[in-house]
C-alpha cells in the first residue's frame, strides 16, 4: 500500500476524533505486516492528562488484534496548518512495534507532507536495540 493511501485512511480516522477540548483532530493509520490497516484517533478527557493520542489508539487497535509489528504509519491532522508528527510519548510507544527504517508519513490541512522514518524521529533507541540482543 502506498503512503498516500495510508494517509487517506488516517484522514478518515481523524473524523472520529473526540477532541472537544483542543478542537484538534488527529487520525493515524498503521500498516501491519500482513497488509491489514489499523487506524485510531485522539480521545481526549476532561482530565486533560488522560488524553490518548491517535497514534497510540492505532497501536492499541493493532496489538489487540494480535499484531506486534507494523510496516508503516501515516498521521493526519486536518486542523493543523503544519504537518503534525507523533509526540514524544508516542514515538517511544511506536518504537516498541516498528523497526527504525519503517516509514512515517504525516501532514496537516495543506498539501505538505513529511516523509520520514521512526529511526529519524526517535534515534538512539537503545532499549529497542538491546531487546534484540538479550
Ligand atoms: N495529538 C495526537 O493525537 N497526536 C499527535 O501526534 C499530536 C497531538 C492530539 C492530542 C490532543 O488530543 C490534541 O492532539 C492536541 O494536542
Amino acid at each position: 500500500m502506498d503512503m498516500d493511501t495510508l494517509f487517506t485512511i488516517a484522514r478518515q480516522a481523524a473524523e472520529a476524533a473526540y477532541a472537544p477540548y483542543s478542537r484538534f483532530r488527529v487520525g493515524a493509520a498503521l500498516l501491519a505486516q500482513d497488509g491489514t490497516v489499523f487506524s485510531g484517533c485522539n480521545v481526549e478527557n476532561r482530565s486533560f492528562g488522560l488524553t490518548i493520542c491517535a497514534e497510540r489508539s492505532a497501536v492499541v487497535q493493532g496489538v489487540s488484534a494480535g499484531h506486534r509489528s507494523f510496516r508503516a504509519l501515516a498521521i493526519a491532522a486536518p486542523d493543523s496548518p503544519v504537518p503534525v508528527g507523533p509526540c514524544g510519548a508516542c514515538r517511544q510507544v511506536l518504537s516498541e512495534f516498528m523497526a527504525a527504517e519503517a516509514p512515517v508519513f504525516f501532514g496537516g490541512s495543506g498539501p505538505r507532507r513529511i516523509d520520514t522514518t521512526i529511526g529519524e524521529l526517535y534515534p538512539y533507541d537503545s532499549l529497542h536495540e538491546l531487546a534484540g540482543t538479550t
